[in-house]
C-alpha cells in the first residue's frame, strides 16, 4: 500500500534581491492507499510547488515528505497541466518511451489507451489528435508506467467545459479499474468533489485551510443532485476563504 507523508513542509523562494518569500507554510498531510486527494486553492496559492516538491522536481526549505510503497520507496508518476507528448513518436510510441520496465508493456499500453477510449489511435501522431485526445493519452500513458502514487498537476483546466467534464469522467473510470494514490490539483471545486474522496483547501499563503472529506458514491455524474449539492456547498465555502483572504 502506498502512502504520502508531509510534515511541517515548508518553501521559501529568494528572489534576485536576496528577499525570501514564504511559499508553502507549514503543510502537514497524510494520504495513505488507494485515496483520491484534491488540492484546490486560488491561483498563486503553492499547489503546483506543492506538487513538485513531492514529485521531487523541486526542494523544500523544511520539513519532510516520505513516499512508501510497502517497505520500498513508491515509484511516482506526474501528469503536467499540458500533456507534453513527444510530436516525433506516435501515441504508443509515446507510452513506450516511459516504461523503464520494457516487458509487458504493449499489453500495459494497449489497456490503459483502451480504458480512455482511444485504444484504436496508437498508431497517429500527437499532431493528429484533438487537445482531448492528447490529455487522454497523457493520463494512459501516466497509469502505464503502474505508479504507486499520481501526481496531476490541473489536467483539464486548458479544454473547454464539455471536453474536460468527459475527461473527468475517463479519469474517473480509469481510477476505479486501477487504484493509485492520487494527489491532483486543480482550482475547479466543482472538479474536485466529482473525483475526490478528500479535499484540501490550500489558503493563500500556503497554509492548509480545511480538509473535506467526501463520502459519495461512485461512479460521480455532475448532475446527480447529491453531487451538485456538495458542489455548491464546497464551493460557497471556498468564497467565504477568498474573500476572507
Ligand atoms: N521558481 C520560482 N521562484 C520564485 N517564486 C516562485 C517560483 N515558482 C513559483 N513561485 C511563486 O510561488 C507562489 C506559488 O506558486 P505556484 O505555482 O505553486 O501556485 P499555484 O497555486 O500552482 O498557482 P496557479 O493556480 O496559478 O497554477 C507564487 O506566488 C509564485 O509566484
Ligand atoms: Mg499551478
Amino acid at each position: 500500500m502506498a502512502s504520502i507523508e508531509i510534515d511541517g513542509l515548508v518553501k521559501d523562494y529568494q528572489n534576485r534581491q536576496g528577499k525570501q518569500t514564504r511559499v508553502l507554510d507549514g503543510i502537514d498531510l497524510s494520504i495513505s492507499g488507494e485515496t483520491f486527494v484534491s488540492i484546490v486553492g486560488p491561483s498563486g496559492s503553492g499547489k503546483t510547488t506543492l506538487l513538485n516538491i513531492v514529485s521531487g522536481i523541486e526542494s523544500l526549505s523544511n520539513g519532510s515528505v516520505r513516499l512508501r510503497a510497502g517497505d520500498r520507496d513508491a515509484k511516482v508518476g506526474y501528469v503536467f497541466q499540458d500533456p507534453r507528448l513527444l510530436p516525433w513518436r506516435t501515441v504508443t510510441q509515446n507510452l513506450r518511451f516511459v516504461q523503464h520496465d520494457r516487458s509487458g508493456w504493449e499489453q500495459r499500453a494497449q489497456h490503459y489507451l483502451d480504458l480512455v477510449g482511444l485504444g484504436h489511435l496508437g498508431d497517429r501522431y500527437p499532431a493528429q489528435l484533438s487537445g482531448g485526445q492528447q490529455q487522454r493519452i497523457g493520463i494512459a500513458r501516466a497509469f502505464s508506467v503502474e505508479p504507486d502514487i499520481l501526481l496531476m498537476d490541473e489536467p483539464f483546466s486548458h479544454l473547454d467545459a464539455m471536453t474536460s467534464r468527459s475527461l473527468r469522467e475517463h479519469l474517473e473510470r480509469i481510477w476505479l479499474e486501477s487504484r493509485r494514490t492520487v494527489m491532483f490539483v486543480t482550482h475547479d471545486v466543482t472538479e474536485a468533489v466529482q473525483l475526490s474522496d478528500r479535499i484540501v483547501v490550500l489558503a493563500p499563503g500556503g497554509r492548509i485551510h480545511e480538509t473535506i472529506e467526501v463520502d459519495l458514491p461512485r461512479p460521480r455524474r455532475a448532475s446527480d443532485p447529491a453531487v451538485a449539492m456538495l458542489q455548491a456547498e464546497v464551493l460557497a465555502r471556498f468564497e467565504v476563504m477568498e474573500a476572507a483572504a
